[in-house]
């Protein structure tokens, strides 16, 4: 298959066309990315010279790169977004842009050149919080931040496009990410490298926020099966199977660098904050896909793997993220 990947210099986006270039040699692969401060052109330094792999620099919401970009391929895969919640409480303009607009603009690609198939990679955010039990793709959406307000504004654009023009959409919706390649925004990542360098850890609120955690090399494994076997129209959840509260993954990430409790730093809650995300993935299941990894094992190898990499995160933590990590733990501490 010919892909067209969006966000494919970013976390997950990444890690999946590795994945694709490794697991199916007859596979050709277009990267997407805009290189926002997210994209990093570090994380698929290794594919550059693969002739099965292209990058072109572009943001999806300008309709001629997309066009150039999606005119010869079989399928788009998009994981383009802007992604952090509490970037999303600063700036939700810039989400609603790239994660409605920006996918209304891919929608609009793949009913034009008649792509066999069309993924949007959305997230478990879309339904809120659950106390009780774990969403089902049926459930009714009721995202808090603007960052899951604009997924789920993508997810229904997806669907309307599916409805109305018959583009052949899939939408995927998956919980907490961790692994390599992650910019360090994010709490395991943070932590990690924070911890690290003997930094306190900014906790926010009791600590007790659930999520259920993900190895991202799974998640790109169940994109792929959804890709080639999921059913057109269908909506599939991605769960890890982990759940976790933050102060147990605290816990975990100072033990595994032998670090001490004491840089646990609890801070002024993040406003909006789901307290629980729960998935039932019997439906990804039925199509043969279950996560492979053990979340301890995960968790340790990715912690290695910024212990590592120091080359990697040290100058995103002494660029663009220091100004930002400034406004943001300045307002909560
Ligand atoms: P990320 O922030 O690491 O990477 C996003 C990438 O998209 C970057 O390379 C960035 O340059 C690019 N991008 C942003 N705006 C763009 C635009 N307008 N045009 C082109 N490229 C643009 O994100 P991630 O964590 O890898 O998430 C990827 C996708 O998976 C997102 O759609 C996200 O909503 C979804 N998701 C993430 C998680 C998670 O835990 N990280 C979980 C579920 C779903
Ligand atoms: O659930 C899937 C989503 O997971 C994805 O759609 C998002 O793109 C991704 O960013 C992630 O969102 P979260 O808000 O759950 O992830 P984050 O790493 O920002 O926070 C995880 C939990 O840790 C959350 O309860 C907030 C808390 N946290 C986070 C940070 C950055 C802290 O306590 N301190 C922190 O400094």
């Amino acid at each position: 298959m010919r892909l067209l990947v969006t966000g494919g210099c970013g976390f997950i986006g990444s890690n999946f066309i590795r994945h694709i270039l490794h697991a199916h040699p007859d596979d050709r692969v277009t990267n997407l990315d805009k290189l926002t401060y997210a994209g990093n052109p570090e994380n698929v330094r290794d594919l550059e010279r693969d002739s099965r792999y292209a990058f072109i620099r572009g943001d999806i919401c300008d309709p001629e790169i997309v066009d150039r970009a999606a005119k010869d391929a079989d399928a788009i895969i998009n994981f383009a977004a802007e992604t952090h919640v509490d970037r999303s409480l600063l700036d939700p303009g810039a989400f609603i842009k790239t994660d409605v607009d920006g996918t209304r603009i891919l929608l609009e690609a793949a009913r034009r050149y008649g792509h066999q198939r069309y993924i949007q990679i959305s997230t478990d955010e879309v339904y809120g919080s659950t106390a009780g039990a774990p969403f089902v793709e049926t459930d009714l959406l009721h995202p808090s931040s603007p960052y899951a307000a604009s997924k789920a504004g993508g997810d229904l654009m997806a669907l309307a496009y599916a409805a109305t023009y018959g583009v052949p959409v899939i939408i995927t919706r998956a919980s907490n990410n961790f692994g390599p390649y992650q910019y360090p925004e994010k709490l395991i990542p943070l932590f990690i490298t924070n911890a690290i360098d003997d930094q306190p850890l900014p906790l926010y609120g009791d600590g007790l926020n659930v999520r259920d955690w993900l190895a991202v090399e799974d998640h790109c494994e169940a994109v792929d099966v959804v890709l080639r076997k999921g059913t057109i129209g269908e909506i599939y959840n991605v769960g890890g199977g982990n759940e976790r509260n933050n102060l147990e993954i605290t816990e975990m990430i100072l033990r595994g660098l032998n670090k001490p409790k004491s840089l646990i730093k609890p801070v002024a809650d993040r406003p909006g904050h789901d307290r629980r995300y729960a998935l039932n993935a019997d439906k990804l299941a039925a199509l043969g896909f279950r996560p492979r990894r053990r979340f301890d094992d995960a968790l340790r190898a990715t912690i290695d793997w910024y212990r590592t990499h120091e080359s990697w995160w040290r100058p995103i933590k002494s660029g663009e993220f220091r100004a930002y990590y400034e406004t943001q733990y300045g307002q909560r501490s």
